[in-house]
């Protein structure tokens, strides 16, 4: 009974390891192509679609673009945008920012830690 949990737990502390040693834990090219198949349709990084454009994510307040309209619940939200924010809102956005209009989920640790590699790369400096 004991071993799945074990496990899961384990999973928990190597994440929690690598992510000590370098900035980012994931894999930017594999969040690339995860990017592609899982965010495109409604988002890129330079321009607003369905979603708002990705550039200059980092460390900016949610619903912080001036030419795209947030939801009223993302845009009074305080949250900046960091790993740890992302890694909140990717699991679950509507239970971290209750009234938000993104109607996905990334439910595995390892994709929202290699998208959020990728996003970092590739958003720094713009
Ligand atoms: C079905 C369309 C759709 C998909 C697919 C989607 N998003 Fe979104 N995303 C949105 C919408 C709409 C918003 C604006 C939410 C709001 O205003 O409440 C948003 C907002 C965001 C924000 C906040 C941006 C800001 O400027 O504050 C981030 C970060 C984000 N999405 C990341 C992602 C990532 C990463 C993926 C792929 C795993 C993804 N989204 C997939 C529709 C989508």
């Amino acid at each position: 009974m004991t071993a799945p949990y074990l496990s899961v737990f384990l999973g928990f502390a190597l994440l929690g390891g690598a992510h000590g040693a370098a900035s980012a834990a994931g894999d930017a090219l594999r969040g690339q192509a995860l990017y592609q198949s899982k965010c495109t349709s409604c988002h890129s990084i330079d321009y607003n679609g369905v979603g708002p454009a990705h550039q200059g994510l980092f460390d900016r307040k949610a619903g912080g673009r001036p030419d795209y309209t947030y939801s009223p619940a993302l845009q009074s939200s305080s949250i900046v945008w960091t790993e740890k924010t992302l890694d909140k809102w990717l699991t679950n956005p509507e239970k971290f920012i209750p009234g938000q209009k993104m109607g996905i989920m990334v439910p595995s640790a390892k994709d929202r830690a290699d998208l959020i590699a990728y996003l970092e790369q590739e958003t720094a400096g713009k």
